[in-house]
């Protein structure tokens, strides 16, 4: 078995292997931090979006869902104050001039150190951050020689915000002054927030309630070389609960449980996960974690929870003078109403892409099924069946004799319900590792005994055992796994 690094990198080339993830328009050396996801890779992203959303609103009564533009007015962001602080202290190197974020140089240092040297590290580089005390985070990178990986040397700019959105000009003409400039969303959660009152109201939704959206978020990540885990566009799924001011820390605990049970419910054990608090608070947070999983790089940030006060949507009532608050009819315990009030807001925000990336890192094995006679190993994935691209091959075992025309009907049968996909050539243990390659849990071969006893060989893609079913219980067989 691959080591944690090598198994990364084997991750990597089994996607662009087998149709997973490709490096965007890489006939032109690709593009730095942008990724296409190819036959298998969009099955398996979309299966995962879908088991978020239906979870998320089918399965919550108080979660509706929606679906925003990415382009949104210029004042969104102002107000959001992304346009003031999203951004990221750098630092650049003067002899290589290479930008680094400044927490990930130090992070990186600090992973070389011995484990409390390290964690002092970073200790120090919170309290700086916290503070954004700047000069202090060159002096620690300075006083520890911390090195560029490209010249080596330690020869440093001061450190710089650097802001993060991507811009683009709207209509055709461009405008003077920027008046035609528009962002890249680089989070969904906003256009969430502008359609608050709109859900709300044509919806009659009672707080507690969330709107949840799946869509693009583009950010111009420095650091970006890590596949899917950072890139400059990705996929956000987000929730945002809106609740009575001063009940934020119990529905903020209330989410961190409900999120960890949704991961949980991927089959992926617990030990797996970790959570994180947060000492630096983004500029719209009175509290925040991370759910960190245990990618092969190390444990990371998948999904991050924040109890995001009224931050947002006080501050879209004042940039847009257009009031957005929630009449709540019910009274307190001292039978008083308690009237309008702009509601706090507790969100969960899980990238897709890193969803994608977490999946596959749990499902990717390689085995040695070597024997005395000879040599022998397969990689698969092992996905959970609701998650896999394809969730059932169908194979005849040779091309005529009738097998063909069985093995479509049981085809055309199936495909309504859930993926197939039909193979005839090559031997049957070629399809098969195929098959494992791509995560299908199940196989089916047609033979010449089927045409008899109506039977077919089911092959289970973990434990590769076969048996003996009837063709009419296939279908029913898959859909029970897929559930
Ligand atoms: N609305 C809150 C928000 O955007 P965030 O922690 O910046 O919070 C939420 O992002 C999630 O989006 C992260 O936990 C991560 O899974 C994903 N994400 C953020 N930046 C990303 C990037 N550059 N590439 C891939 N996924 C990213």
């Amino acid at each position: 078995m691959a080591n944690d690094t090598n198994k990364f990198q084997a991750i990597i080339s089994h996607c662009k292997e087998y149709g997973f993830i490709f490096p965007s328009s890489e006939i032109y050396d690709g593009l730095s931090a942008v990724y296409d996801y190819g036959q298998n890779g969009s099955e398996l992203k979309k299966n995962i979006r879908d088991y978020w959303w239906k979870w998320m609103t089918q399965l919550h009564d108080n979660i509706v869902g929606i679906d925003a533009a990415i382009f949104m007015h210029p004042t969104t962001w102002k107000a959001s104050g992304h346009v003031d602080n999203f951004s990221d202290p750098m630092i650049d190197n003067k002899d290589s001039k290479k930008r680094y974020r400044v927490d990930h140089l130090i992070e990186a240092f600090a992973d070389t150190l011995p484990k409390e040297a390290g964690e002092a590290i970073l200790q120090q580089m919170d309290q700086l951050l916290a503070k954004e005390d700047f000069a202090g985070l060159k002096k620690l990178i300075e006083d520890n020689k911390m090195k560029c990986s490209v010249s080596g040397t330690c020869n440093w700019t001061d450190v710089r915000q650097f802001n993060l959105m991507f811009s683009t000009e709207f209509g055709s003409v461009s405008g003077d002054e920027g008046e035609n400039m528009v962002y890249l969303r680089p989070e969904t959660a906003q256009g969430i927030f502008v359609n608050f009152l709109n859900v709300q109201k044509t919806g009659r939704m009672k707080i507690p309630f969330g709107i949840a959206q799946v869509g693009k978020a583009f950010r111009n990540e420095i650091v970006a070389r890590q596949f899917i885990f950072r890139m400059r566009e990705f996929e956000q799924m987000e929730m945002q609960f809106f609740i009575r001011p001063g009940t934020q820390k119990q529905w903020y605990e209330y989410w961190k449980e409900e999120r960890m049970k949704w991961h949980l419910s991927l089959g992926i054990s617990p030990e797996q996960y970790r959570f994180h608090d947060h000492v630096k608070l983004a500029h719209y947070a009175d509290a925040a974690c991370d759910i960190e999983y245990n990618f092969p790089i190390g444990f990371k940030e998948v999904e991050g929870i924040h109890s995001r006060t009224d931050f947002d949507l006080r501050n879209h009532q004042e940039f847009s003078k257009k009031k957005m608050q929630y009449f709540d009819a019910e009274t307190d315990e001292n039978g008083k109403p308690y009237g309008n009030y702009i509601p706090y807001v507790i969100e969960t925000s899980i990238g897709l892409d890193r969803s994608v990336m977490m999946v596959l890192s749990e499902a990717y094995e390689e085995q040695d099924l070597s024997t005395a006679e000879k040599q022998d190993s397969r990689v698969l994935l092992k996905f959970p069946p609701k998650l896999a691209p394809v969730k059932l091959a169908i194979l005849p075992l040779v091309k005529k004799d009738g097998l063909p025309e069985i093995a479509r009907q049981l085809m055309d049968e199936c495909r309504a319900s859930f993926r197939c996909f039909y193979e005839e050539k090559d031997a049957i243990g070629k399809r098969y590792r195929r098959q494992d390659a791509i995560g299908t849990p199940f196989c089916v071969t047609i033979d010449h005994q089927t045409k008899e006893d109506g039977m077919v060989t089911i092959r289970y893609r973990d434990s590769m055992e076969q048996e003996r079913i009837l063709l009419k219980d296939v279908k029913e067989l898959v859909e029970k796994a897929i559930q």
